[in-house]
Protein backbone atom coordinates (compact mmCIF):
# COMPACT_ATOMS: atom_id res chain seq x y z
CA UNK A 1 0.00 0.00 0.00
CA UNK A 2 1.39 3.33 -1.02
CA UNK A 3 1.21 6.16 2.03
CA UNK A 4 0.16 8.99 -0.49
CA UNK A 5 -0.31 11.37 2.55
CA UNK A 6 3.63 10.80 3.77
CA UNK A 7 4.60 11.28 0.07
CA UNK A 8 2.59 14.62 0.05
CA UNK A 9 4.33 15.63 2.95
CA UNK A 10 7.33 14.85 1.85
CA UNK A 11 7.13 16.22 -1.60
CA UNK A 12 4.46 18.91 -2.10
CA UNK A 13 1.34 19.22 -3.99
CA UNK A 14 0.41 18.77 -6.65
CA UNK A 15 2.25 15.75 -7.47
CA UNK A 16 2.39 12.81 -9.77
CA UNK A 17 2.82 9.20 -8.09
CA UNK A 18 3.75 6.05 -10.18
CA UNK A 19 3.36 2.88 -8.77
CA UNK A 20 6.43 0.63 -10.70
CA UNK A 21 5.23 -3.04 -9.42
CA UNK A 22 1.91 -2.21 -11.34
CA UNK A 23 3.92 -0.84 -14.25
CA UNK A 24 5.96 -4.10 -14.45
CA UNK A 25 3.24 -6.52 -13.52
CA UNK A 26 0.76 -4.95 -16.14
CA UNK A 27 3.53 -4.85 -19.01
CA UNK A 28 4.54 -8.66 -17.90
CA UNK A 29 0.98 -10.12 -18.56
CA UNK A 30 0.62 -8.42 -21.68
CA UNK A 31 3.91 -9.54 -23.18
CA UNK A 32 2.93 -13.19 -21.76
CA UNK A 33 -0.48 -12.94 -23.60
CA UNK A 34 1.23 -12.18 -26.82
CA UNK A 35 4.34 -15.01 -25.99
CA UNK A 36 2.77 -17.74 -28.54
CA UNK A 37 4.11 -15.98 -31.19
CA UNK A 38 6.87 -13.50 -32.19
CA UNK A 39 5.95 -10.08 -30.73
CA UNK A 40 7.28 -6.98 -29.41
CA UNK A 41 5.25 -4.84 -27.24
CA UNK A 42 6.28 -1.42 -28.16
CA UNK A 43 4.91 1.10 -25.55
CA UNK A 44 3.51 4.13 -26.44
CA UNK A 45 5.90 6.98 -25.35
CA UNK A 46 2.91 9.88 -25.50
CA UNK A 47 0.97 8.32 -22.66
CA UNK A 48 3.89 8.92 -20.19
CA UNK A 49 7.61 9.84 -21.22
CA UNK A 50 9.42 10.25 -17.98
CA UNK A 51 12.84 8.80 -18.45
CA UNK A 52 13.02 6.69 -15.50
CA UNK A 53 9.12 5.14 -16.84
CA UNK A 54 11.02 4.11 -19.91
CA UNK A 55 14.01 3.14 -18.50
CA UNK A 56 11.64 0.72 -16.43
CA UNK A 57 9.88 -0.69 -19.12
CA UNK A 58 13.30 -1.08 -21.15
CA UNK A 59 14.58 -3.39 -18.72
CA UNK A 60 11.41 -5.81 -18.62
CA UNK A 61 12.01 -5.19 -22.98
CA UNK A 62 9.74 -2.71 -23.84
CA UNK A 63 10.43 -1.25 -27.35
CA UNK A 64 8.67 1.85 -28.04
CA UNK A 65 6.14 3.40 -29.85
CA UNK A 66 7.81 7.58 -30.66
CA UNK A 67 5.58 9.86 -32.60
CA UNK A 68 8.22 12.43 -32.55
CA UNK A 69 12.11 12.73 -32.88
CA UNK A 70 11.93 13.88 -29.44
CA UNK A 71 10.40 10.67 -27.93
CA UNK A 72 12.87 8.70 -29.98
CA UNK A 73 15.46 10.40 -28.12
CA UNK A 74 14.06 9.77 -25.18
CA UNK A 75 13.60 6.20 -25.90
CA UNK A 76 17.15 5.49 -27.14
CA UNK A 77 18.27 7.72 -23.44
CA UNK A 78 16.16 5.24 -21.69
CA UNK A 79 18.05 2.37 -22.82
CA UNK A 80 15.40 0.97 -25.65
CA UNK A 81 17.23 -0.42 -28.39
CA UNK A 82 16.88 1.05 -31.88
CA UNK A 83 15.79 -1.81 -33.44
CA UNK A 84 12.77 -1.91 -31.13
CA UNK A 85 11.65 1.84 -31.76
CA UNK A 86 9.04 2.55 -34.53
CA UNK A 87 8.11 6.24 -35.35
CA UNK A 88 4.34 7.00 -36.18
CA UNK A 89 2.27 10.09 -36.92
CA UNK A 90 0.66 12.26 -39.35
CA UNK A 91 3.04 14.87 -39.58
CA UNK A 92 6.53 14.47 -39.31
CA UNK A 93 9.17 16.92 -40.76
CA UNK A 94 11.79 16.43 -42.86
CA UNK A 95 14.41 16.85 -39.96
CA UNK A 96 12.57 13.93 -37.83
CA UNK A 97 12.63 11.69 -40.93
CA UNK A 98 16.03 12.35 -41.31
CA UNK A 99 17.43 11.46 -37.72
CA UNK A 100 15.03 8.88 -37.36
CA UNK A 101 16.79 7.28 -40.85
CA UNK A 102 20.49 8.37 -39.48
CA UNK A 103 19.28 6.38 -36.19
CA UNK A 104 18.53 3.53 -37.84
CA UNK A 105 15.13 2.67 -35.93
CA UNK A 106 13.02 -0.48 -36.89
CA UNK A 107 10.71 1.45 -39.07
CA UNK A 108 8.86 4.36 -40.10
CA UNK A 109 4.75 4.16 -40.11
CA UNK A 110 3.70 6.43 -42.99
CA UNK A 111 0.53 7.75 -43.18
CA UNK A 112 0.34 9.73 -46.75
CA UNK A 113 1.58 8.93 -49.87
CA UNK A 114 3.09 12.49 -49.73
CA UNK A 115 5.29 11.73 -46.61
CA UNK A 116 5.75 8.25 -48.50
CA UNK A 117 7.37 10.49 -51.57
CA UNK A 118 9.07 12.76 -48.37
CA UNK A 119 10.67 9.48 -46.86
CA UNK A 120 11.93 8.06 -50.47
CA UNK A 121 13.47 11.33 -51.18
CA UNK A 122 15.30 12.19 -47.74
CA UNK A 123 16.58 8.56 -47.84
CA UNK A 124 17.95 8.94 -51.20
CA UNK A 125 19.63 11.64 -49.98
CA UNK A 126 21.69 10.05 -46.92
CA UNK A 127 22.02 6.47 -49.28
CA UNK A 128 19.72 4.48 -46.95
CA UNK A 129 16.93 1.90 -47.67
CA UNK A 130 14.08 3.43 -45.51
CA UNK A 131 12.25 0.62 -43.66
CA UNK A 132 8.38 1.59 -44.07
CA UNK A 133 5.39 0.19 -42.63
CA UNK A 134 2.18 2.12 -44.08
CA UNK A 135 -0.54 2.58 -41.48
CA UNK A 136 -3.91 1.27 -42.65
CA UNK A 137 -7.37 3.03 -41.91
CA UNK A 138 -9.57 -0.04 -42.03
CA UNK A 139 -12.81 2.48 -41.76
CA UNK A 140 -14.30 0.51 -38.51
CA UNK A 141 -15.89 2.51 -35.73
CA UNK A 142 -13.94 1.58 -31.98
CA UNK A 143 -16.97 2.46 -30.15
CA UNK A 144 -14.93 4.92 -28.25
CA UNK A 145 -14.65 8.81 -27.43
CA UNK A 146 -14.70 10.45 -31.15
CA UNK A 147 -11.68 12.42 -29.77
CA UNK A 148 -9.59 9.32 -29.13
CA UNK A 149 -11.28 7.41 -32.30
CA UNK A 150 -8.98 6.81 -35.44
CA UNK A 151 -9.64 4.32 -37.15
CA UNK A 152 -12.82 5.86 -39.34
CA UNK A 153 -11.89 7.68 -42.85
CA UNK A 154 -13.49 10.77 -41.42
CA UNK A 155 -10.14 10.67 -39.47
CA UNK A 156 -7.44 12.16 -40.52
CA UNK A 157 -5.05 9.20 -39.66
CA UNK A 158 -3.46 6.45 -41.86
CA UNK A 159 -4.96 5.30 -46.14
CA UNK A 160 -7.55 3.48 -46.98
CA UNK A 161 -6.86 -0.13 -48.45
CA UNK A 162 -6.69 1.08 -51.96
CA UNK A 163 -4.20 3.55 -51.37
CA UNK A 164 -1.94 1.35 -49.16
CA UNK A 165 -2.10 -0.84 -52.01
CA UNK A 166 -0.70 1.29 -54.02
CA UNK A 167 1.93 2.67 -51.91
CA UNK A 168 3.43 -0.87 -51.09
CA UNK A 169 3.33 -1.69 -54.81
CA UNK A 170 5.73 1.64 -55.37
CA UNK A 171 7.97 1.33 -51.83
CA UNK A 172 8.75 -2.23 -53.56
CA UNK A 173 9.70 -0.86 -56.41
CA UNK A 174 11.92 1.59 -55.27
CA UNK A 175 15.48 1.70 -54.12
CA UNK A 176 15.30 3.87 -51.32
CA UNK A 177 12.06 2.32 -49.89
CA UNK A 178 11.78 -1.21 -48.19
CA UNK A 179 8.22 -1.95 -47.22
CA UNK A 180 8.53 -4.11 -43.86
CA UNK A 181 5.66 -4.01 -41.66
CA UNK A 182 1.68 -2.73 -41.60
CA UNK A 183 -0.10 -0.73 -39.20
CA UNK A 184 -3.23 0.38 -37.85
CA UNK A 185 -4.68 1.77 -34.90
CA UNK A 186 -8.49 2.69 -34.29
CA UNK A 187 -8.67 4.05 -31.41
CA UNK A 188 -7.71 4.81 -27.93
CA UNK A 189 -9.68 3.21 -24.76
CA UNK A 190 -11.16 0.54 -26.20
CA UNK A 191 -13.13 -1.50 -24.39
CA UNK A 192 -14.78 -4.13 -27.16
CA UNK A 193 -13.27 -7.07 -28.54
CA UNK A 194 -15.41 -6.88 -31.47
CA UNK A 195 -13.98 -4.12 -33.56
CA UNK A 196 -10.06 -4.72 -33.17
CA UNK A 197 -11.05 -7.96 -34.22
CA UNK A 198 -12.94 -6.65 -37.10
CA UNK A 199 -10.06 -4.48 -37.99
CA UNK A 200 -7.26 -7.05 -37.72
CA UNK A 201 -9.46 -8.79 -40.24
CA UNK A 202 -9.14 -6.76 -42.65
CA UNK A 203 -5.75 -5.69 -42.75
CA UNK A 204 -4.49 -9.70 -42.26
CA UNK A 205 -6.41 -10.33 -45.22
CA UNK A 206 -4.59 -7.12 -47.48
CA UNK A 207 -1.36 -8.73 -45.86
CA UNK A 208 -2.03 -12.18 -47.09
CA UNK A 209 -2.83 -10.28 -50.71
CA UNK A 210 0.71 -8.27 -50.29
CA UNK A 211 2.77 -11.44 -49.69
CA UNK A 212 1.12 -13.15 -52.39
CA UNK A 213 2.42 -10.36 -54.80
CA UNK A 214 5.84 -10.52 -53.80
CA UNK A 215 5.73 -7.91 -50.77
CA UNK A 216 7.88 -9.23 -47.60
CA UNK A 217 5.48 -8.24 -44.62
CA UNK A 218 7.57 -8.77 -41.63
CA UNK A 219 5.58 -6.84 -39.14
CA UNK A 220 2.49 -6.92 -38.16
CA UNK A 221 1.47 -3.48 -36.45
CA UNK A 222 -1.89 -3.86 -34.23
CA UNK A 223 -1.30 -0.12 -32.68
CA UNK A 224 -2.76 0.02 -28.94
CA UNK A 225 -5.86 1.53 -27.17
CA UNK A 226 -6.16 -1.27 -24.85
CA UNK A 227 -8.45 0.49 -22.43
CA UNK A 228 -8.48 0.55 -18.78
CA UNK A 229 -10.69 0.81 -15.87
CA UNK A 230 -12.04 4.52 -15.11
CA UNK A 231 -15.08 3.62 -13.52
CA UNK A 232 -16.91 0.74 -13.95
CA UNK A 233 -16.19 -0.10 -17.39
CA UNK A 234 -15.78 -3.47 -18.56
CA UNK A 235 -12.34 -3.93 -20.11
CA UNK A 236 -10.79 -6.63 -22.54
CA UNK A 237 -8.27 -9.04 -20.87
CA UNK A 238 -4.53 -9.15 -22.66
CA UNK A 239 -4.86 -12.60 -23.32
CA UNK A 240 -8.57 -12.11 -25.47
CA UNK A 241 -6.90 -9.49 -27.03
CA UNK A 242 -3.91 -11.08 -27.93
CA UNK A 243 -6.28 -14.63 -29.10
CA UNK A 244 -8.53 -12.29 -31.20
CA UNK A 245 -5.54 -11.18 -33.04
CA UNK A 246 -3.79 -14.50 -33.57
CA UNK A 247 -6.75 -15.62 -34.66
CA UNK A 248 -6.92 -13.19 -37.92
CA UNK A 249 -3.36 -14.10 -38.63
CA UNK A 250 -3.78 -17.91 -39.43
CA UNK A 251 -0.80 -18.86 -41.95
CA UNK A 252 1.20 -15.75 -41.59
CA UNK A 253 4.37 -15.78 -40.34
CA UNK A 254 4.97 -12.41 -39.02
CA UNK A 255 5.75 -10.40 -35.62
CA UNK A 256 3.37 -9.03 -33.59
CA UNK A 257 3.98 -5.46 -32.51
CA UNK A 258 1.13 -4.04 -30.19
CA UNK A 259 1.43 0.08 -28.74
CA UNK A 260 -0.29 0.39 -25.43
CA UNK A 261 0.14 3.11 -23.73
CA UNK A 262 -2.62 3.56 -21.45
CA UNK A 263 -2.89 -0.09 -20.86
CA UNK A 264 0.75 0.06 -18.89
CA UNK A 265 0.95 3.30 -17.21
CA UNK A 266 -2.79 4.78 -16.64
CA UNK A 267 -4.10 2.80 -13.09
CA UNK A 268 -0.29 2.78 -12.25
CA UNK A 269 -0.66 6.66 -11.99
CA UNK A 270 -1.92 9.05 -9.38
CA UNK A 271 -2.09 12.46 -9.07
CA UNK A 272 -2.51 14.11 -5.92
CA UNK A 273 -3.76 17.63 -4.60
CA UNK A 274 -3.87 19.62 -1.65
CA UNK A 275 -7.72 21.21 -0.85
CA UNK A 276 -7.97 24.91 -0.37
CA UNK A 277 -11.12 25.85 0.53
CA UNK A 278 -14.33 24.80 0.52
CA UNK A 279 -17.27 27.10 -0.67
CA UNK A 280 -20.57 26.81 -1.46
CA UNK A 281 -22.68 29.11 -4.52
CA UNK A 282 -26.10 28.81 -4.02
CA UNK A 283 -26.65 24.83 -3.35
CA UNK A 284 -23.41 24.00 -5.50
CA UNK A 285 -20.54 22.94 -3.65
CA UNK A 286 -17.00 23.23 -4.54
CA UNK A 287 -13.95 22.19 -3.25
CA UNK A 288 -11.14 24.35 -4.68
CA UNK A 289 -7.67 22.33 -5.18
CA UNK A 290 -4.09 23.53 -5.99
CA UNK A 291 -4.24 20.70 -8.51
CA UNK A 292 -5.66 22.35 -11.98
CA UNK A 293 -6.28 21.75 -15.75
CA UNK A 294 -2.87 22.80 -16.38
CA UNK A 295 -1.91 20.22 -14.28
CA UNK A 296 -4.32 17.07 -15.62
CA UNK A 297 -6.40 18.14 -18.53
CA UNK A 298 -8.79 15.44 -18.81
CA UNK A 299 -11.71 16.03 -17.51
CA UNK A 300 -11.75 19.90 -18.78
CA UNK A 301 -10.76 18.11 -22.31
CA UNK A 302 -12.76 14.97 -22.77
CA UNK A 303 -15.12 15.23 -19.62
CA UNK A 304 -13.05 12.25 -18.73
CA UNK A 305 -13.86 10.69 -15.04
CA UNK A 306 -11.34 10.03 -12.97
CA UNK A 307 -11.98 8.91 -9.47
CA UNK A 308 -11.65 10.86 -6.51
CA UNK A 309 -11.25 10.69 -2.62
CA UNK A 310 -10.21 12.80 0.03
CA UNK A 311 -7.85 11.31 2.06
CA UNK A 312 -8.16 10.24 5.99
CA UNK A 313 -11.34 11.80 5.70
CA UNK A 314 -14.77 9.72 6.70
CA UNK A 315 -18.01 10.93 7.88
CA UNK A 316 -21.24 12.35 5.87
CA UNK A 317 -20.44 12.61 1.89
CA UNK A 318 -22.35 14.97 -0.08
CA UNK A 319 -22.00 16.22 -3.88
CA UNK A 320 -19.26 18.28 -5.12
CA UNK A 321 -16.90 19.76 -7.56
CA UNK A 322 -13.41 19.10 -7.56
CA UNK A 323 -12.32 22.74 -9.26
CA UNK A 324 -8.43 23.74 -9.68
CA UNK A 325 -7.27 27.26 -8.98
CA UNK A 326 -7.13 28.05 -13.10
CA UNK A 327 -9.20 31.06 -14.58
CA UNK A 328 -11.52 29.34 -16.09
CA UNK A 329 -15.00 27.58 -15.80
CA UNK A 330 -13.82 24.26 -17.28
CA UNK A 331 -10.85 24.25 -14.89
CA UNK A 332 -12.50 21.09 -12.64
CA UNK A 333 -10.55 17.12 -11.53
CA UNK A 334 -14.64 15.76 -10.87
CA UNK A 335 -17.78 16.94 -11.10
CA UNK A 336 -20.21 15.65 -8.50
CA UNK A 337 -18.11 13.43 -6.43
CA UNK A 338 -20.13 12.47 -3.15
CA UNK A 339 -17.67 13.58 -1.18
CA UNK A 340 -17.18 13.98 3.36
CA UNK A 341 -16.84 17.68 4.08
CA UNK A 342 -13.11 18.45 3.86
CA UNK A 343 -10.61 21.03 5.61
CA UNK A 344 -7.63 23.23 4.31
CA UNK A 345 -4.52 21.22 3.47
CA UNK A 346 -6.22 17.80 3.18
CA UNK A 347 -4.80 15.72 0.32
CA UNK A 348 -7.69 14.25 -2.68
CA UNK A 349 -6.22 11.27 -4.39
CA UNK A 350 -7.33 11.11 -8.27
CA UNK A 351 -6.99 8.08 -9.47
CA UNK A 352 -6.02 6.62 -13.33
CA UNK A 353 -3.96 9.61 -14.11
CA UNK A 354 -0.56 7.79 -15.20
CA UNK A 355 -1.35 7.95 -18.93
CA UNK A 356 -1.97 11.43 -20.43
CA UNK A 357 -1.55 13.28 -17.11
CA UNK A 358 1.76 14.93 -16.72
CA UNK A 359 2.61 14.82 -20.53
CA UNK A 360 -0.48 17.13 -21.12
CA UNK A 361 0.25 19.47 -18.32
CA UNK A 362 1.19 23.09 -19.24
CA UNK A 363 2.18 26.39 -17.40
CA UNK A 364 -0.97 28.00 -18.15
CA UNK A 365 -1.23 30.60 -15.63
CA UNK A 366 2.79 31.07 -14.95
CA UNK A 367 2.32 27.68 -13.00
CA UNK A 368 4.94 25.17 -12.57
CA UNK A 369 4.17 21.69 -13.32
CA UNK A 370 4.26 19.12 -10.49
CA UNK A 371 6.88 16.83 -9.41
CA UNK A 372 6.83 13.00 -10.42
CA UNK A 373 7.45 10.48 -7.95
CA UNK A 374 8.06 6.58 -8.35
CA UNK A 375 7.51 3.96 -5.78
CA UNK A 376 8.65 0.97 -5.93
CA UNK A 377 9.21 -2.23 -4.11
CA UNK A 378 8.04 0.11 -1.05
CA UNK A 379 10.16 2.94 -1.96
CA UNK A 380 9.79 6.11 -3.32
CA UNK A 381 12.05 8.55 -5.02
CA UNK A 382 11.82 11.76 -7.20
CA UNK A 383 11.99 11.27 -10.86
CA UNK A 384 11.15 14.89 -11.63
CA UNK A 385 11.50 17.62 -9.85
CA UNK A 386 8.77 20.64 -9.50
CA UNK A 387 9.49 23.14 -11.85
CA UNK A 388 10.51 26.61 -10.30
CA UNK A 389 9.56 30.49 -11.37
CA UNK A 390 13.22 30.26 -13.03
CA UNK A 391 12.68 27.39 -15.31
CA UNK A 392 8.85 28.74 -16.39
CA UNK A 393 10.85 32.38 -17.81
CA UNK A 394 13.95 30.68 -18.47
CA UNK A 395 13.12 30.67 -22.53
CA UNK A 396 12.21 34.48 -22.42
CA UNK A 397 13.99 37.30 -23.75
CA UNK A 398 13.84 39.63 -20.43
CA UNK A 399 14.38 43.24 -21.44
CA UNK A 400 13.11 43.68 -25.06
N1 LIG B 1 -0.43 3.89 -31.24
C1 LIG B 1 -0.91 4.97 -31.91
C2 LIG B 1 -0.68 5.07 -33.34
C3 LIG B 1 -1.64 5.96 -31.21
O1 LIG B 1 -2.13 7.00 -31.88
C4 LIG B 1 -1.84 5.84 -29.82
C5 LIG B 1 -2.56 6.86 -29.06
C6 LIG B 1 -1.32 4.70 -29.16
C7 LIG B 1 -0.62 3.75 -29.90
C8 LIG B 1 -1.49 4.49 -27.69
O2 LIG B 1 -2.83 4.39 -27.35
P1 LIG B 1 -3.26 3.85 -25.89
O3 LIG B 1 -2.80 2.43 -25.77
O4 LIG B 1 -2.61 4.70 -24.89
O5 LIG B 1 -4.74 3.99 -25.89
N2 LIG B 1 -4.93 12.00 -24.84
C9 LIG B 1 -5.97 11.00 -24.98
C10 LIG B 1 -5.46 9.77 -25.68
C11 LIG B 1 -4.86 10.04 -27.04
C12 LIG B 1 -4.34 8.79 -27.69
C13 LIG B 1 -3.56 9.08 -28.91
N3 LIG B 1 -3.00 7.92 -29.58
C14 LIG B 1 -6.54 10.69 -23.60
O6 LIG B 1 -6.13 11.34 -22.63
O7 LIG B 1 -7.40 9.83 -23.47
Amino acid sequence: MINFKELAKKYDTPLYVYDFDKIEKDFLELKNAFKARKSLIAYAVKANSNLSVLKKLSELGSGADCVSIGEIKRALLAGIPKYKIVFSGVGKRDEEIEEALKLDILFINLESEAEMQRVEEIAMGLGKKARISIRVNPNIDPKTHPYISTGLHENKFGVDIDTAKKMYLKANNSSFLEPVGIHFHIGSQLTKLEPIKEASQIVADLTRSLIKIGIDIKFFDVGGGLGIEYKDETTIKPYDYAQAIFSTLKGLDLTVICEPGRFIVGNAGYFLTKVLYEKVNGDKRFIIVDGGMNDLLRPSLYKAFHKVEVLDRTGDVSKADVVGPVCESGDFLAKDAELPKTEHNDIILVHSAGAYGFVMSSNYNTRARAAEVAVEKSKDRIIRDRESFEDLISKERKYI
